[in-house]
């Protein structure tokens, strides 16, 4: 196990009609003008930001508004919300919604005491310093950016998507009601359930040894999504996997399950590349992109795949030929996605192979720098599992 400093201070006010809290949590913290940030206005037709700005009114905690926020959150309208933010002189964003509406608050809430271009912290030019405090009220589990130090942006100009991850823009406090998840889309209850399965991939791919409780951890992350997102497909309004599948989104990337390990994020990056170009929902991006990631790294740490197939997919270990188990673990994987409704293939996602030099330069792997730790990349290994990726479904 490697040594770390853990602190996740985020409160968390979970369970049913808890969004009705938000003007009281805001006075608790001291907070008196508020920026609230949405998407594309399921939070209006669902009638929850009428309900949010009702416990701001009855809080007396002032608010403006922006909406808008598109999935894969651009640059334009962080810039929107930080004119906006300076001049109202809020002390608060309040992301309502996912993690496009999140990711594009903290962005937004680093960019206001800033006097350069927000950009600067996304290319690592920059470090936050002092951003506005966020809150999130989450209406999706997917990205965990209600527990994350992380924010990811794309900048329409050369179609970059990038991230930051700076420990301040942990939110102050999140609001997760279940009952906010009933009218999602089943494309995009499955989306989050594979962003979340992936947030774990990312630490349980790891060459840290001794880590049996929080591999303990991760599996059981994962064993709850594959037993309850079939269920919510089946019945949206069911609270008990609703719930189970909302607090895991969390627990998969607060870090809790993975901060005492080296961690990869090259499928995160190689997924990235496709909904900059593309795009795609991150989570179906990352449903192609994973299985082909661990087909072509599968040689490099056998016993570990197979422990996933075995802890996860209840496949039966085959001890004189470990990587068949390894590799039935994957197809189990990839049948799974597809089980759910997401697309396993590169052409599926609408992608063009034409593009995979393009995607693989994006991640710029020059001058000997790798993608990722577990078994780093190289620029030729990108592409051969762009490559991979377009034969998923024949495993
Ligand atoms: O925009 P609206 O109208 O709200 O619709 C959204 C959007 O179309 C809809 N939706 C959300 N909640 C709903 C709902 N529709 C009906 N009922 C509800 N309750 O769902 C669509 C997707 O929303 P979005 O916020 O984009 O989804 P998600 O949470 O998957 O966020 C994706 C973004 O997060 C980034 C991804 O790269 C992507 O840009 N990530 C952020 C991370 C972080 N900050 O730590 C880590 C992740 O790995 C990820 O990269
Ligand atoms: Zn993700």
């Amino acid at each position: 196990m490697k040594d770390f400093v853990f602190c996740s201070p985020t409160t968390f006010i979970f369970g049913r009609d808890t969004e009705k809290q938000v003007g009281d949590y805001c006075q608790k913290f001291k907070k008196s003008k508020v920026l609230i940030h949405y998407g594309g206005g399921s939070v209006i037709r669902s009638g929850l930001l009428d309900r949010i700005k009702g416990s701001l009114d009855r809080a007396q905690v002032a608010w403006v508004e922006l909406g808008g926020v598109k999935p894969n959150p651009r640059a334009s309208l962080v810039y929107e919300g930080i004119k906006l933010g300076r001049t109202e002189q809020v002390d608060l964003i309040l992301a309502v919604g996912g993690g496009s509406a999140i990711d594009s608050s903290k962005a937004i809430a680093a960019g206001i005491p800033y006097i350069g271009d927000f950009w600067d912290f996304y290319e690592g030019k920059a470090l936050v310093q002092n951003p506005i405090a966020v809150a999130t009220v989450l209406t999706i589990p997917a990205a965990g950016s209600e527990g994350s130090p992380g924010s990811v942006i794309t900048r329409e100009d050369g179609l970059l998507k990038r991230a930051v991850n700076d420990e301040s823009l942990r939110p102050l406090f999140s609001i997760l009601n279940p009952e906010l998840t009933y009218t999602l889309p089943p494309f995009q209850t499955a989306c989050g359930a594979a962003d979340i399965m992936s947030h774990v991939f990312e630490r349980y791919l790891t060459n840290t040894t001794d880590v049996e409780f929080s591999d303990r951890l991760c599996e059981s992350v994962l064993r709850t999504m594959v037993q309850d997102t079939p269920r919510v497909l089946a019945k949206p309004d069911d609270y008990g996997p609703r719930s189970n599948i909302m607090w895991a989104g969390m627990v998969a990337h607060n870090d809790i399950v993975g901060t005492d390990r080296e961690q990869d994020w090259s499928s995160h990056d190689i997924e990235h590349e496709l909904s900059a170009l593309y795009d795609v929902a991150h989570g179906a991006g990352l449903a192609v992109v994973f299985p082909a990631f661990m087909r072509f790294t599968l040689q490099h740490d056998v016993m570990r795949f197979a422990q996933l197939a075995v802890r996860v997919w209840n496949c039966e270990m085959d001890y004189e030929h470990p990587e068949r188990t390894a590799a039935e673990g994957i197809a189990r994987l990839t049948a799974f996605y597809h089980s759910i409704g997401l697309p396993t293939t590169f052409e599926a996602l609408g992608a063009r192979v034409e593009d995979i030099p393009v995607m693989a330069q994006k991640l710029n792997l020059t001058n000997g720098r790798k993608l990722g730790s577990f078994n780093p990349l190289t620029t030729q290994d990108v592409e051969a599992i762009y490559h991979l990726s377009r034969a998923n479904a024949a495993n």
